[in-house]
């Protein structure tokens, strides 16, 4: 199977995707009879280029690296816009990396139902689509025949909504709860080894960690919008961002660290699909965890969830929530699932 990539956006994660395939797609070939190929990069800041037959993923890197953009590289078509990439490249994939917007889910939203009207497959790690308009997207899904991959939305590479939805479809889970987002789980631990929290916020970004707009993480509706996809991919729901009951860490300080650590605990953001009552309710929140329980451990940009199940009890994964090869990774998990 040939799967022809048109990148939209080609921040971190898109340089992880084309990383992975300047090492990997003759293991690809060999392995999975996959032909892999980017035929199409498109961003706002770095230039668009296109090339039917496809790029060397090592010669866009290295002129990236170099020049800071893409705009001297040598392609048949340069400068095209979003829409016509999507139109015009001969792609049968999107990958869509542009930033993550979630109130909107824009302008990933209008990139994904563009391809996917023209039957293309979609893979993407955009969390705003995934949380806001999953239901739609499916829909044109089944009405033009394409597939849209998001397991890179939660946890990066860490095959979680693969487990949830596939693995775990019939253990009847009960539960879900976990350390959904890297940047903070990051800026708690510097914070308690005695960085600034501004600092290692910084170092975050500089790691590949937090969002183009930092303000997500802190505040915790990056892991809001995950709380939402888990609810509504893996248990059926049809939470919305509103529905989340949302703090982030903005407010913890160095005091509330130091205390926590005198008794031997830490804080953790801690996002929660649980059932109130008869109702599915999605939380995300700082708490104080004791040494003893699961989360205590998971350090720097992991994360880890468990799953509770009727069936299984509970099953926890621990495992990268950020980075460039990380969340490059589960766009790879996305293709491959394309052709099974
Ligand atoms: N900014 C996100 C995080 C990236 O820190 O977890 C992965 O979704």
């Amino acid at each position: 199977m040939k799967y022809k990539l048109a990148i939209i956006g080609f921040g971190n994660v898109g340089q992880g995707l084309a990383e992975i395939l300047a090492t990997k797609t003759s293991l690809l070939s060999e392995r999975y009879g996959v032909d892999i190929r980017i035929v199409a990069v498109c961003d706002l800041l770095k230039g668009s280029i296109a090339e039917p037959e496809g790029f060397d993923p090592q010669l866009i890197l290295d002129h990236v690296r170099s020049n800071g953009d893409l705009k001297q590289f040598p392609a048949a078509y340069k400068d095209w816009d979003a829409r016509e990439t999507i139109e015009k490249s001969g792609a049968n994939v999107l990958i869509e990396l542009s930033y993550t917007d979630l109130e909107t889910g824009e302008p990933a939203l209008s990139h994904i139902i563009q391809a996917l009207q023209l039957g293309m497959n979609v893979a993407t790690t955009n969390k705003g689509p995934a949380a806001l308009h999953f239901p739609k997207l499916l829909a044109l899904c089944e009405s033009h025949g394409g597939r849209i991959g998001v397991e890179g939305t939660v946890m990066s590479g860490t095959p979680t909504l693969t487990l949830g939805m596939n693995s775990l479809i019939a253990a009847g889970i009960t539960k879900i709860q976990g350390i959904l987002n890297g940047t903070t789980n990051y800026i708690l631990g510097e914070m308690e080894k005695g960085a600034e929290y501004s600092a290692a916020l910084e170092d975050a970004q500089a790691r590949g960690y937090a969002e183009a707009d930092p303000t997500g993480d802190v505040d915790g509706h990056d892991a809001a919008a995950k709380v939402v996809i888990l609810a509504n991919l893996v248990m059926g729901q049809s939470m919305t961002m509103e529905d989340v009951n949302c703090v982030g860490i903005r407010g913890l300080t160095k005091t509330d660290i130091k205390a926590a650590r005198d008794k031997d605990q830490r804080w953790k953001l801690i996002g929660t699909v649980d059932k109130e009552g008869d109702v599915i309710q999605g939380s995300v929140k700082p708490a104080r965890v004791n040494s003893d329980h699961p989360l205590h451990g998971i350090s720097g940009a992991t994360n880890a969830i468990t799953f509770s199940t009727e069936l299984l009890g509970d099953i926890t994964l621990i495992g990268p929530g950020a980075g460039r090869i990380e969340t490059g990774y589960a766009l790879i998990g996305d293709i491959l699932s394309f052709s099974r």
